[in-house]
């Protein structure tokens, strides 16, 4: 099954992307935590990718797109995949369906966790993400059991450069203006599923599992 997630920035996409990775036991793949990785790595691609990330603006297609096609075509991808932050633009989507199409293959589900722009900075100004493992968790919607430590690997835990109030109203411009017009594009394909992602994470998730079909 191959599936897409969409929604603004700090909608759930991620959280949600991990537990449908986790019960249908296929990868989770974030083009912003492979960002994430090369940034920590401080390889060249990161350092790249930094200067937009810490911005709000999108990575542009040509950095994006290859990382991505390589991604998808190494062999755990053979029984599908959760797309998480990718397509981000209707060219990026384009080319998607291209390299599925060149196989006679298409996604399945694009599924859009939608919330309004009122709960995101909230949402987002709460949010923690792990500096090692990269696990996220939210002071109040899903806290760690010792403040600031993760309970994954213990290391420590930080707000996100791009997690700023200031920059995530930036980045949400930029989804408004760059990635909801996806929303009508897999509309059209008739495989747009949304799901009311302002409910409790677990009755997202079981909105989605009712959707994908258990
Ligand atoms: P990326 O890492 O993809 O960020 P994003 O899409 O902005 O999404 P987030 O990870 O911020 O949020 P999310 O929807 O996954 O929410 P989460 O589950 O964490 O991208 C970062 C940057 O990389 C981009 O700005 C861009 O520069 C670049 N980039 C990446 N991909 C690119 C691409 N394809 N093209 C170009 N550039 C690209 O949840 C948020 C918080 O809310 C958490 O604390 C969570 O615990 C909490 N939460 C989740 N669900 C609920 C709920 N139901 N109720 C209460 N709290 C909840």
């Amino acid at each position: 099954m191959k599936i897409i997630m969409l929604g603004a920035p700090g909608a759930g996409k991620g959280t949600q992307a991990k537990r449908i990775a986790d019960k249908w036991q296929i990868p989770h793949i974030s083009t912003g935590d492979i960002f994430r990785a090369n940034i920590k790595e401080g390889t060249e691609l990161g350092k790249e990718a930094k200067k937009y990330m810490d911005q709000g603006a999108l990575v542009p297609d040509e950095l994006t797109v290859k990382l991505l096609l390589d991604r998808v075509a190494k062999d755990d991808c053979k029984n599908g995949y959760v797309l998480d932050g990718f397509p981000r633009t209707i060219p990026q989507a384009e080319v998607l369906d291209k390299a599925l199409a060149e196989l006679g293959d298409t996604v399945d589900f694009a599924v859009n966790v939608d919330v309004p722009d009122e709960n995101i900075i909230n949402r987002m100004s709460g949010r923690r993400a792990c500096v090692s493992c990269g696990a996220t968790y939210h002071i109040t919607y899903a806290p760690t059991k010792t403040e600031g430590i993760c309970d994954r690997c213990g290391k420590e835990l930080i707000l996100r450069e791009d997690d700023k109030p200031e920059t995530v109203q930036k980045r949400l411009e930029v989804y408004h203006k760059q990635t909801q017009p996806l929303i009508d594009y897999y509309a059209k394909k008739e495989i747009l599923k949304t799901v009311d992602g302002t409910k409790d994470m677990e009755e997202v998730f079981q909105d989605i599992v009712a959707i994908l079909g258990a």
